[in-house]
């Protein structure tokens, strides 16, 4: 590959030029770096206002073609995957790229031997472990679209996403291992399936030994089905615009949305970005930390590195087991030449010692980047200073999973770095910041609503099952145009910084958490009336959350201790534990406005301490409530 590479603030402009003014001639030079069936009649087809938007129309290709197959002759023996288990006793395993064809091809057997078809939802449950990569890699192969849960969701989380998609068959594993703990995963399946009845099948991972229960008829182990399946496999020929995965992402209100990715512009976007902003070259070693469960592995430690035909590194772990030098030995051990991990993990280690950091040697490493959330200024001075040895440049990506890829962020050696700020839009992303009155904000340092005014090839193309919905939440505010729900600003140069959500969605340690299910699964505990959940400062998540709970009036005293622990309970099974409440205040009442609706911007306000200006409160119905509530603080 090569159409298009950046490798200085030039050219990064002259790309970008020829980038928005002939965006098909400058996508399909890009595309035809790849592997084909049969190349595109058009380029691009769109109507934004109905969120319509079609890439490389009549294309067919494989992805795992691209991914695999095409490195084989010349890296047939390179390695594509490197496991670095939870337990740093347990060995490595490099998994080279025919290796991975043979892995991935097997998998791909098992699966159709199982009755799985072009089309159908493959729903995958499984820990950071290479049958992880290999099944969504498999299910790509014979046109299944999977649908990743992160293995860390509850069994109510993972039961509604099960159906929302009609997955019929499952991928799980008997147990994981994060950190000191092992997650009961088999366990936690058997409980969402009561409430799937169409799911048919369930394949079994061995990963901890854990003694599970497999129920007849439903469960199998996997292993001795790829013992006996061929290792190699035709790959399916795809539409450029057939679906590639599912992934769910919280919105502010009602169910998780299904995000529906597909095959050539998902493939083109992610391989091109990662390219380019990580200046991924054939020896570098690349870790992402993330977990395959969110879209930064799908994106950059699955599709975009071995699209590229990278090394990319799969790490089980956390980064405290067994001690904060973790992520620095698995740097050092492996010589990773690009980190990209999230600022919370930043802060976290950024709180301890620098030993830990200085025990190892991080003299391999040449980019570090960011994802998930803002990075604060003292975590990126640390990032930088004791990681980086101030000689990496740090690239701060903004994106989300309904974009697929990376949208706005330096482009490492090309872009000078400004700490806070995401910099520039990568080439083919347009974006814009809007005001209330819908009215493009031209001046500098002013606060809007991040838009994106055109099609780029990795965007999500609807909400599974939903596609009111999708034009609803992306396309109607600001007509036209992809709405993010993020906030941001520009300087005098064009930089680009990311406030945060402007919406009711909060990131906590990089996870996005959508306040409304929380308050479902609150307000399903009997003794609650009502509940508000708002986002507030912390330390190491970015943005902790905290509830504000009135109680049934029952007449009985309850223990508000007790409560508070049944209530983090009820999150746990209904969501996760990701969603656990850092601090919770029981309130007499709540601020509302007149037709009913909670003012949740006042409750952020009291929550991060800003009582001074809490900003016009005179549509408040019950005024009285907010210093019953400051009070109630204290
Ligand atoms: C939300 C998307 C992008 C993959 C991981 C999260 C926030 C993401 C940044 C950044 C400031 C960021 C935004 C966005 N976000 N990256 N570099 N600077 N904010 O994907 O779960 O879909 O969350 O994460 O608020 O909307 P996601």
């Amino acid at each position: 590959m090569g159409a298009y590479e950046i490798k200085s603030l030039e050219q990064y402009f002259k790309v970008y030029k020829k980038s928005i003014r002939e965006p098909r001639k400058f996508w399909s030079k890009i595309a035809e770096d790849f592997v084909w069936y049969k190349k595109w009649d058009q380029v691009l087809e769109h109507h934004l206002e109905n969120a319509e938007v079609k890439w490389f129309v009549n294309g067919k290709l494989n992805i795992t073609k691209n991914c695999i197959d095409r490195h084989l002759a010349k890296r047939g023996d390179k390695t594509a995957i490197i496991f670095e288990p939870n337990d740093p006793q347990e060995e490595a395993q490099h998994i080279t790229y025919n290796q991975l064809y043979a892995r991935v091809s097997k998998m791909a057997n098992v699966l159709r031997d199982q009755g799985v078809k072009k089309g159908d939802r493959v729903c995958v449950y499984l820990p950071m472990i290479p049958e992880l990569a290999i099944t969504l890699l498999a299910c790509a192969r014979i046109g299944a679209v999977h649908s990743a849960v992160f293995a860390g969701f509850s069994s109510t989380a993972l039961s509604t996403r099960i159906r929302d998609c009609e997955a019929k068959i499952l991928i799980t594993a008997d147990g994981g291992f994060r950190g000191n703990k092992t997650i009961d995963l088999k366990g936690i399946v058997d409980e969402a399936l009561e409430d799937c009845p169409d799911l048919e099948k369930v394949l079994v991972v061995k990963r901890t030994g854990a003694d599970i229960d497999m129920k007849k008829g439903r469960d199998m182990w996997l292993q001795p089905l790829l013992d006996t399946a061929l290792n190699e496999s035709v790959a399916e020929v795809m539409d450029a615009e057939d679906p590639l995965f599912i992934l769910y992402t919280s919105g502010s209100t009602g169910r998780p949305k299904g995000m529906l990715h597909t095959t050539a512009g998902y493939m083109i976007f992610t391989a091109y970005t990662f390219k380019n902003v990580f200046q991924y070259e054939e020896k570098d070693v690349y870790w992402c930390t993330a977990d395959i469960g969110w879209v930064t592995g799908h994106s950059y430690i699955l599709y975009g590195p071995l699209a590229n035909g990278a090394t990319t590194v799969m790490f089980e772990g956390v980064p405290s087991y067994p001690d904060y030098g973790r992520f620095w030995e698995v740097v050092d051990k492996h010589k990773v030449t690009q980190l990209y991990t999230a600022p919370t993990a930043i802060r976290a280690l950024g709180k301890e010692s620098t030993d830990w950091v200085t025990k190892y040697d991080l003299s391999s490493l040449k980019v570090l980047g960011s994802v998930g959330e803002p990075i604060n200024e003292e975590a990126w001075h640390w990032y930088n200073s004791h990681v980086g040895d101030k000689k990496c440049p740090i690239v701060d990506t903004w994106w989300q999973t309904e974009t697929g890829g990376i949208m706005i962020s330096p482009i490492a050696f090309a872009t000078p770095t400004k700490p806070t700020y995401a910099t520039l839009p990568l080439p083919g992303v347009q974006p814009v910041l809007m005001d209330e009155k819908r009215n493009e904000i031209e001046k500098n340092q002013v606060v809007g609503n991040l838009c994106i005014r055109f099609p780029w090839p990795g965007m999500a193309r609807t909400i599974w099952g939903d596609h009111r919905r999708y034009k609803e939440t992306y396309f109607s505010a600001f007509p036209g145009k992809y709405f993010s729900g993020d906030g941001a600003l520009r300087d005098e140069v064009g930089y680009y910084r990311i406030t945060g959500r402007v919406d009711d969605v909060v990131i906590v340690s990089g996870h996005n958490l959508g306040t409304a299910p929380i308050e479902d699964a609150i307000n399903e505990h009997p003794a609650v009336a009502e509940s508000a959940i708002v986002g507030f400062p912390h330390e190491v998540k970015g943005n902790a959350l905290l509830g504000y709970i009135i109680l049934k009036e029952t007449g009985e005293t309850r223990n508000r201790e007790n409560l508070t622990q049944e209530i983090n309970q009820h999150i746990s099974e209904h969501i996760g534990p990701i969603a656990k409440l850092d601090k919770l205040q029981f309130v007499n009442d709540l601020p509302k406005t007149r037709s009913g609706k909670i003012m949740r911007r006042i409750l952020r306000k009291i929550a991060s301490g800003d009582t001074d200006n809490l900003g016009d409160t005179s549509t408040l119905l019950n005024p009285d409530v907010i210093s019953d509530i400051i009070e109630g603080a204290k």
